[in-house]
């Protein structure tokens, strides 16, 4: 079996959280939406631990400082909403407010890993990580996490970067 390409996982997970916010906006009833944004946040955990444990940690001093900073900043501000929603009924206030906002985090999340010019993965790509061997790391890292999460389930996602109480 052909190794993984790092990068293409990732890009993989974020079309996925794409496809299930698009989903939601369709979905009608409590029950569907409830089981929906479940998915949703059992994929952002995953991906969120992924990148932190494995994917960021090998690019850091390989790509603009700032930008890693912030992508750390913004997976924890993506973590807030998802610990609200993992522990939310879906008839409770805001529930589907904080689904949007997360979605617009995420959008927003996505363009500046991706999507927009000089993203993250460019200048991975640009500064010769080995994707293959990022690849096999991710993938088997998943495998352990989505197992996790369809047995005793995952605890709630924990900050990266924030420093003062209330978080
Ligand atoms: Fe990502
Ligand atoms: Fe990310």
């Amino acid at each position: 079996m052909a190794e993984p390409d790092g990068l293409k996982l990732l890009a993989e997970d974020h079309r996925r959280v794409e496809a299930l916010f698009e989903e939601f906006e369709g979905t009608k009833g409590k029950l569907n939406k409830a089981r929906l944004v479940q998915t949703i946040c059992i994929e952002l955990k995953v991906h969120t631990l992924l990148e932190e444990e494995i994917y960021y940690p090998a690019i850091r001093g390989e790509v603009d400082e700032a930008d890693l900073e912030e992508a750390y900043v913004e997976h924890d501000a993506a973590k807030l909403l998802v610990n609200e929603l993992a522990a939310a009924a879906p008839d409770e206030a805001f529930f589907d407010a904080k689904v949007k906002v997360l979605k617009e985090l995420v959008e927003h999340h996505v363009k500046e890993e991706e999507k927009q010019r000089d993203n993250l993965f460019q200048q991975t790509r640009a500064a010769g990580i080995d994707l293959k061997a990022l690849g096999a790391r991710l993938e088997a890292r998943k495998a352990e996490l989505m197992e996790q999460a369809a047995g005793k389930g995952l605890p709630p996602a924990q900050p990266a970067t924030m420093i003062h109480e209330g978080v």
